[in-house]
């Protein structure tokens, strides 16, 4: 990829910026702006290029038709206090705009375009929309990781009509990522958890080839206790998963790779309940198993002390409820104290709100702000928003 720390003084060129500024809103306001934060940088240095730049977004899926409370006004609004300089809010029609008559104030720096999903022509990769959106710029710079598994008009195809590079953050997100798939410190061991094995399984099965340890966590390792014989009680799982749990464990037997569920767990009788621990062959009929057991964490604590990498996706309990984070929150403040002796990387969004909610972010070497984007990656695909950039 061509990146934009390869460029040389801008000189007022306009750069069209593509970001993923889908951060929640809810009345108005933003309620987690980690991913507005995070590009800062890119934009900090694209001004230092003496660029004038036209961001690019989406926030949340209006499906191609103008919704005021999908509107980017609260996200120029936060951009502009952060880069402290002045955002304008282009609402005119994209197909009306001209690129002459963008910028027309003196000192006029940053533009950021009205949700680019209100075009359906975004998430169609319609070729004209996308031409006449590069016909603003100059160059095209996607500093987008998480989108970058779209095929959509700003994403792809609009790299055919304009010199395009990628951003700062996307590049240390693909360094990350290529540290724990292709040069990997190892022993490297993958912690998953969540609740549907079967979206998962296509990264488990990626995973197993290269990985030391798989670690099975979340609703989701109760089918593979389901499987083993346990009674998992009213615990959460997935119906017809048995070939799932087969085809894992086939794959591991062709390689050296180990695989590791809960040993003990954390039950309640609802969400709302406590917690109890019990052992494997305890579980009642009308229990839960909402978190690991304290034999588990050690155990998976054992497993972190013999890696040198960890990539760790999806909560290991249902951390919404305070009794059954111990598990969560045990192994995040576990992998941060191991900050400079292992390489660690964190992705989706619960893991990362575990992390935040105990405020140790910093204490990992990369935590991916991409859902899916990060999760396709894993599971060994090409996003379309990278091979284009190549
Ligand atoms: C995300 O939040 O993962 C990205 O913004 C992509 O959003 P999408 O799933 O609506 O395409």
């Amino acid at each position: 990829m061509k990146s934009i720390t390869d460029l040389e003084n801008l000189n007022n060129q306009i750069v069209l910026l593509r970001l993923d500024l889908n951060v929640p809103i809810l009345d108005g306001k933003i309620t987690d702006t980690n991913r507005i934060d995070k590009i800062i940088p890119t934009i900090n240095f694209l001004l230092s290029k003496k660029a004038k730049i036209i961001i690019i977004s989406h926030v949340g899926r209006p499906k191609g038709k103008f919704k005021s409370e999908l509107s980017l006004q609260p996200i120029r609004d936060n951009l502009s206090l952060q880069v402290n300089e002045n955002v304008k809010l282009e609402k005119a029609n994209i197909f009306n705009l001209k690129k002459d008559e963008l910028f027309k104030s003196a000192g006029e720096k940053l533009i950021i375009l009205e949700n680019i999903r209100f075009y359906p022509e975004e998430e169609n990769n319609n070729e004209k929309f996308s031409e006449h959106l590069a016909k603003l710029g100059d160059i095209y710079v996607n500093d987008a990781f998480s989108c970058s598994h779209r095929e959509h008009a700003s994403v792809t195809s609009i790299t055919k009509f304009i010199p395009s590079y990628s951003g700062l953050q996307i590049n240390s997100e693909v360094e990350a990522l290529k540290k724990i798939t292709t040069k990997i410190k190892k022993p490297i061991t993958c912690i998953i958890g969540g609740s549907k094995i079967s979206t998962k399984i296509d990264i488990i099965k990626n995973l197993i080839p290269k990985f030391d340890n798989i670690v099975i966590v979340g609703a989701m390792a109760n089918n593979i206790l389901k499987y083993k014989g346990y009674n998992i009680g009213a615990s959460l799982f997935e119906k017809n998963s048995e070939k799932i749990i087969e085809e894992i464990f086939s794959e591991v037997e062709n390689n050296s790779c180990k695989i590791y569920f809960p040993e003990d767990v954390k039950v309640g009788k609802s969400l709302d309940d406590d917690s109890f621990q019990k052992s494997l062959n305890q579980i009642e009929n009308d229990d839960m198993i909402l978190d690991v057991g304290s034999k588990t964490i050690q155990n998976i604590k054992s497993i972190i002390d013999n890696s040198s990498t960890i990539l760790w996706n999806g909560p290991l309990g249902y951390f919404e409820n305070p009794n059954f984070s111990i598990g969560s929150l045990e192994i995040a403040k576990y992998i941060g104290n191991k900050e400079g002796k292992i390489y660690s990387v964190i992705g989706g969004g619960d893991t990362v709100s575990v992390i935040n909610s105990i405020k140790i972010k910093n204490k990992f070497n990369f935590v991916s702000t991409a859902g899916g984007a990060f999760l396709e990656y894993l599971e060994g695909k090409i996003l379309p928003g990278i091979r284009a950039l190549n």
